[in-house]
């Protein structure tokens, strides 16, 4: 039976937990640029209907180092849902390539893909979710803490793509996840309830950023206008008044706390130059660590990993 990445809650507690052990381990034998090419001779098709740098880069990269050939296909090349459709274009590559990646803008769409291909898909960010960074992201915060215990993240702004994927890792690792977002831009009600009564986490969905920070180890925000809303952020800057993740909104949280941001930033829109640029900030390590969180999964999900 072939494996997808389609949310977090694809991968049980410990498939996740093992994916991070992995990781970790990819990191350290890519840095010492160890000879290990489990993908050698195989191929995997990254579809892109949005623009992309790290999700595009980590995966060539990533898989180039391990062996592989990735192929980008843009936006003007398949045209997916609308040159061809989804379930045409799933088995068609299934043909071809041994993983499909894709970003999309529709969720369903990224599901037909999953139900259809024959091969593994891995989603790299739906409007609805984007399972690959966070865990990159927990990733990261695994290494800066050297544990996962007694976890409290403060995420401040849109309710978005991001927050559910939070939510998603909180059905499967115990965790203290606020959200602080502005009335009518909060995430999936219905996903909130579902990962509330899993029962594994604490979730508070808030108004107030400055009482969501409060002995945060993790502050993390993300842009308050996502891809395929850019026309709404004049307007979403108004109503994000008093969001921004500044020094001021810092200072509440842990004196150890770390600052993330899936990136790219819009530098003193959603967070200030000066957390970006502070030492708080471990924004390039989790950009980093991108490709080797996904390294660990491709390996994971390909059965490569025995
Ligand atoms: N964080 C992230 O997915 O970045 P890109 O949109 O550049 O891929
Ligand atoms: N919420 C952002 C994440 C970018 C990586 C977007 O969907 O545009």
């Amino acid at each position: 039976m072939k494996r997808d990445f389609l949310h977090i809650t694809d991968f049980s507690t410990e498939e996740i937990r093992a994916t991070l052990a992995l990781a970790a381990e990819l990191k350290a034998r890519f840095k010492k640029r160890e000879d290990f090419k489990p993908f050698k001779d195989h191929t995997m098709a990254m579809i892109f209907k949005k623009p992309s740098a790290r999700t595009r880069v980590s995966f060539e990269t990533g898989f180039f180092c391990l062996g592989g050939h990735a192929l980008y296909l843009g936006p003007d090349d398949i045209d997916i849902g609308k040159r061809e459709a989804v379930k045409d274009i799933a088995r068609v590559l299934s043909r071809y390539n041994d993983v499909i990646m894709a970003r999309l803008f529709d969720h369903a769409h990224v599901l037909e893909l999953g139900r259809y291909a024959s091969v593994p898909v891995i989603n790299g960010l739906t409007d609805f979710n984007h399972p690959c960074q966070i865990m990159a992201d927990i990733f990261t915060v695994l290494e800066h803490r050297g544990h996962l215990d007694d976890l409290k993240i403060a995420y401040v702004g849109d309710g978005n793509n991001i927050v559910h994927s939070w939510l998603k890792l909180a059905q499967r690792l115990p965790l203290h996840f606020v959200c602080a977002c502005p009335k009518g831009y909060r995430p999936d009600a219905d996903l909130v309830k579902q990962t509330e009564a899993a029962g594994l986490s604490t979730i508070e969905i808030v108004n107030d950023p400055q009482a969501a920070v409060k002995d945060a180890d993790v502050v993390y925000t993300d842009v308050w206008a996502s891809m395929g809303q850019k026309h709404e952020l004049k307007e979403r800057i108004k109503r994000f008044a008093g969001f921004q993740v500044n020094t001021d909104l810092m200072a509440k949280a842990k004196k150890t706390a770390l600052f993330l941001h899936c990136l790219p930033a819009q530098r003193d829109i959603e967070v200030t130059d000066a957390v970006l640029e502070s030492k708080a900030s471990v924004i390039f390590d989790e950009a980093e660590n991108r490709m080797h969180a996904q390294n660990a999964l491709l390996l994971k999900i390909t059965g490569k990993d025995m």
